[in-house]
């Protein structure tokens, strides 16, 4: 019996119809919602990231204000333009494209976005709601994880749940929202003994290394029916790949993301998800979405 694909494209999609509404509505209340980006440097893979977000706000009605910056760009400087990003009202949600530049300290920088405007929920406050259960901004790849999970009525209850990764983007906060639905959680990283021996027990695994030399998911890795989730983005002969043999992981798995189309639209989705309830804030609104 071979598994089903789970179709980010799709989940995102309809995503973005609830997301079209919800700018709409907050039009006729009088309130444009609008993502002020921040790129350091010319990394190509971060170009096209940004690029993707703001094409996907224009998409569905949001605008976006665009800081391209020099590869040069001092932590005085970044400071700077935070807090007045924090300050105009007309910018409701901050995103500064990850990774920085070595002169720039990646946690001082997004610690001092307002936490009304933090649409990666990567301020301590929000990092602090989120491990209390109590989050109302999520960050995007793990919310988008979950938003699968709930497309697809797949029940966490109880379920041996494993996370490849432990990083402050996807792992720990992925950990939270897993626990929050009663899943038991593990999570594996680079010194995690016998591996292989967890992925063979756990119904759920999520895979989020991106680096195919290191580390490959194959099919005598995983248990017959466990649902699995590719995070990973890699190139291989030019190609986006992901941590999963998917072919061969298919046809033992009940349900399996693919790379590309899988979490990464999600992603997307999900900071505008975010945008648009950071707008609904700035005016005392409830979240629309
Ligand atoms: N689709 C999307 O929307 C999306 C979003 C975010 C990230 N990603 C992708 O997800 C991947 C991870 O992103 P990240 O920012 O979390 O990167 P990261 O900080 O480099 O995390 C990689 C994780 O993989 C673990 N790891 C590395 N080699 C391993 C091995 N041989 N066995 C077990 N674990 C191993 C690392 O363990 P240690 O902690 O011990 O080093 C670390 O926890 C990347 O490919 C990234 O492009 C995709």
């Amino acid at each position: 019996m071979t598994g089903q694909k789970i179709d980010g494209l799709e989940v995102a999609k309809s995503v973005k119809e609830r997301i079209r509404m919800a700018v709409s509505e907050l039009k006729s209340d009088g309130v444009q919602p609008c993502l002020a980006t921040v790129l350091v440097g010319e990394n190509p893979s971060s170009q096209t990231y940004v690029n993707n977000k703001q094409k996907a706000c224009a998409d569905v009605g949001i605008t976006t204000k665009d800081h391209k910056l020099d590869d040069s760009f001092s932590q005085e400087e970044m400071n700077s333009l935070i807090n007045s990003l924090n300050k105009d009202d007309t910018v409701h949600g901050i995103l500064v494209q990850l990774p920085l530049p070595s002169q720039l300290d990646e946690f001082a920088t997004t610690s001092i976005i307002s936490p009304l405007k933090d649409v990666d929920c990567l301020t301590p406050s929000n990092i602090g709601l989120l491990s209390t259960g109590r989050a109302v901004l999520k960050p995007c790849t793990p919310s988008g994880i979950m938003e699968l999970f709930d497309y697809y009525n797949i029940d966490l209850q109880g379920k041996d749940v494993i996370i490849i990764n432990r990083s402050n983007l996807v792992g720990k906060p992925l950990y939270h929202l897993l626990v929050k639905e009663n899943a038991t959680v593990t999570i594996c990283h680079s010194k995690t003994k016998n591996l292989k021996e967890h992925c063979q027990r756990a119904d759920v695994i999520i895979t989020a290394i991106g680096n195919r030399e290191k580390f490959v998911l194959t099919e005598d890795m995983i248990k017959d029916g466990a649902v699995v989730i590719d995070v990973g983005i890699g190139r291989q002969e030019g190609k986006l790949v992901g941590d999963v043999d998917y072919e061969n992981v298919i046809k033992k798995a009940s349900y399996v993301s693919p790379v590309p189309g899988g979490v990464g639209p999600m992603t997307v989705a999900m900071l505008l998800k975010n945008t648009v309830t950071v707008a609904s804030f700035s005016k005392g609104i409830g979240p629309k979405t």
